[in-house]
């Protein structure tokens, strides 16, 4: 299957791009595995004609509002993102309506009609940046709450928050996290911005995907509890054969970012379906709001 893969990619002028959260399997074969800005980054940079985008539905939509003229392949049409659902263009558009004038940041996790109404978007690696290089004291940052309070405690900065969530990281209590702490006092205790406050204060340091694996590899310590979804503890074992790596807690997986198998990928390619492309109407602006942050961020 991995031979097939290899073949299809050559001959269809393909990449293959990989969540950090993937089965191992997809991980081991994708041309690059990143978190969600380096992931944007990669597929604005690409001169492949094809993407295949390993993740979830929303970051194959952002790969397609940068690269409209490429073909974006998402291997499973089911692969979603729950705090995503949590918003849409019109529950946007009404709490728009009930506030003063005001930025929208928008979390990357989210359609592509919520950031076609977006002043700017952000990622977990970006968000305090993204807000302090707006000139405005006020905006709203949606959908996930418990990013828009961890950038609000990083800021000076006024934050409404959307009353969105992930459940992969909500299942992460403080009473978790405690234990975890106590099994193993050695541990740094890593956590991703979208685990709740309380959480998020027992941490030792707060990252994205890509910001955990950077502090394991940099790091002097030996072993790491990490707050977030399962899939992490893959590369961080694989970069870091010396190091040990604790989940925070079992309970962390995203069934979503587990549904893409590698029949799936070979299946995509050899019949180029999964097309995941977003009307021009919608692209325009949501690009805006994805262009504001890539420039932050190259
Ligand atoms: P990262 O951008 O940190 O990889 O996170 C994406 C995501 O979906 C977290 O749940
Ligand atoms: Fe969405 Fe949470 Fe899954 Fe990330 S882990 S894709 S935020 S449901």
């Amino acid at each position: 299957m991995q031979a097939k893969i290899r073949k299809l990619l050559k001959e269809k002028n393909a990449i293959m791009l990989a969540h950090n959260y993937q089965p191992p399997e997809i991980q081991d074969l994708a041309d690059m595995c990143g978190d969600s800005l380096e992931l944007s980054i990669r597929a604005a940079d690409t001169d492949a004609d094809v993407i295949v985008f390993c993740g979830v539905h929303f970051m194959a939509e952002t790969a397609s509002i940068i690269s409209p003229d490429k073909t974006v392949l998402l291997p499973r049409h089911d692969a979603g993102c729950l705090m995503a659902d949590m918003i849409d263009a019109e529950s946007l558009e009404a709490k728009k309506a009930g506030m003063a004038p005001m930025p929208v940041v928008t979390y990357v996790n989210s359609t592509a009609e919520v950031k076609a109404l977006s002043t700017i978007c952000c990622t977990s690696a970006n968000v305090v940046k993204v807000v302090n290089s707006l000139p405005e004291k006020e905006m709203l940052l949606a959908p996930d709450r418990n990013l828009a309070m961890y950038a609000a405690s990083k800021t000076d900065k006024t934050i409404h928050v959307w009353d969105g969530y992930c459940p992969t990281h909500e299942w992460l209590t403080a009473d978790d996290a405690r234990a975890a702490k106590a099994a193993h006092p050695e541990a740094v205790f890593m956590a991703h911005p979208e685990c709740r406050p309380e959480v998020l204060a027992l941490a030792d340091a707060i990252e994205s995907t890509s910001g955990m694996l950077r502090v394991a590899r940099q790091s002097s310590h030996q072993a790491f509890i990490v707050g977030t979804e399962t899939g992490l503890l893959h590369p961080l074992r694989q970069q870091n054969p010396d190091k040990t790596f604790y989940p925070a807690s079992e309970k962390m997986v995203c069934r979503n970012m587990k549904r893409i198998g590698l029949s799936d990928v070979a299946a995509c390619l050899e019949n180029m379906t999964g097309q995941v492309k977003v009307p021009e109407e919608i692209r325009i602006p949501a690009l805006a709001a994805v262009q504001r942050m890539l420039d932050l961020s190259r």
